[in-house]
């Protein structure tokens, strides 16, 4: 019998302190109106000293394994999308396996940026599909704002932190129907950190040279064309139409690119989850805490058809469509 992976529970991790718009402006030349108007994004929430990217997805793995109802001793997997890792080694998620207790199961982080938790449920999906998974703890988690140059407003208003996590449990029903992942990347040079291990580190600069460089207007270009693709593969390959959808929810890094997606989908934006306003672009934990909070504000109901999508660093750019 087809084997299928059901999402069983979600959870968010948010840091409490809260950055507005109107913060920002006492440190950078940037209004409010400016940054509300181009991306929707009113506040993020970012971490405090000491806070790290392990913190938030804790907090969102305990969440999420309270709502399935599965211990740690339950898990076979756990995969955290980051490109934010409190190290570079060991992963943020063999951390969170400590943390939780759930010593001993495979334990591993995805680095796909902003599409990091689609790129995480594809791989978990398919570890389940396979066999050789039962219940996975997928989780998506950054802190970005700790590589921000806070003197560029060109991307430190964009960005926040937090973390979202699912945990997914074998069934045969669907489930997630299918994923799409894709990468492409020549684009490097539109959206990066200029610095890694064995790349340009400078411990004698301020954050060592760490910093994110993006064409915001390219970026954006790239992205709605990608996600057009993206959802239109994801219908066809399941032979379904954009009316059977009841929810996109969608990578949370501007407005106007969510907005052009449910154009392009024919979805009212009363369709559409959106929390760019309150979190800003929190990269892979966008999509999982949009989710979280679809779930736990009682607007997705069970067996609803949600697709879910994500942009990002690579470049990358993926779906998952999920009967939910
Ligand atoms: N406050 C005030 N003015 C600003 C700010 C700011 N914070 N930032 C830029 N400006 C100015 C620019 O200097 C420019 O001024 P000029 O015309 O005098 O040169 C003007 O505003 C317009 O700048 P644009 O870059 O053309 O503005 P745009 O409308 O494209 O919006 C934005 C910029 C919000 C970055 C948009 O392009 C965007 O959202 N891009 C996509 C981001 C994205 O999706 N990233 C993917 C995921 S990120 C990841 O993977 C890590």
């Amino acid at each position: 019998m087809a084997v299928f992976s059901r999402i069983a529970g979600t959870g968010s991790g948010l840091p409490e302190k809260i950055l507005t718009n109107k913060d920002l402006e006492q440190f950078v030349e940037t209004t409010d109106e400016w940054i509300a108007s181009r991306t929707g994004i009113r506040q993020r929430h970012v971490v405090v000293e000491g806070e790290t990217t392990c913190d938030l997805a804790e907090r969102a793995a305990i969440a999420a394994m309270q709502a399935a109802g599965v211990t740690a001793s339950e898990l076979d997997l756990i995969i955290v999308g980051t490109t934010t890792p409190d190290l570079i080694f060991p992963s943020t998620a063999c951390l969170l396996q400590h943390r939780i207790g759930a010593n001993g199961c495979a334990a591993f982080d995805v680095n796909a940026a902003c599409s990091g938790f689609i790129f995480a449920l594809s791989v978990a999906d398919n570890f389940i599909r396979a066999g050789n998974a039962k219940t996975v703890l997928v989780v998506g988690a950054e802190t970005l704002t700790r590589m921000l140059d806070w003197s560029d407003r060109n991307t430190c208003v964009l960005f926040g932190d937090g973390a979202g996590a699912v945990v997914l449990k074998a069934d045969t029903q669907a489930g997630i129907l299918s994923t799409h992942l894709h990468a492409d990347g020549g684009k490097k040079e539109l959206l990066y950190n200029p610095v890694g291990v064995s790349v340009g580190f400078k411990p004698e600069e301020k954050n060592a040279g760490v910093r994110v460089l993006m064409s915001g207007n390219e970026v954006f270009k790239h992205a709605v064309k990608a996600l057009d693709s993206v959802v239109d593969e994801a219908l066809e390959a399941n032979g379904l139409s954009k009316a059977d959808l009841d929810w996109l929810i969608p990578h949370q890094a501007n407005l106007r690119i969510i907005e052009a997606t449910a154009r392009r989908l024919e979805m009212s934006m009363d369709q559409v989850i959106v929390t760019v306003h309150k979190h800003g672009n929190t990269s892979a934990g966008s999509v999982p805490l949009a989710l979280d909070e679809a779930v736990r504000s009682g607007k997705v109901q069970r067996g609803q058809l949600l697709l879910l999508e994500a942009f990002g660093g690579g470049f990358t750019w993926g779906s998952a469509l999920i009967r939910y």
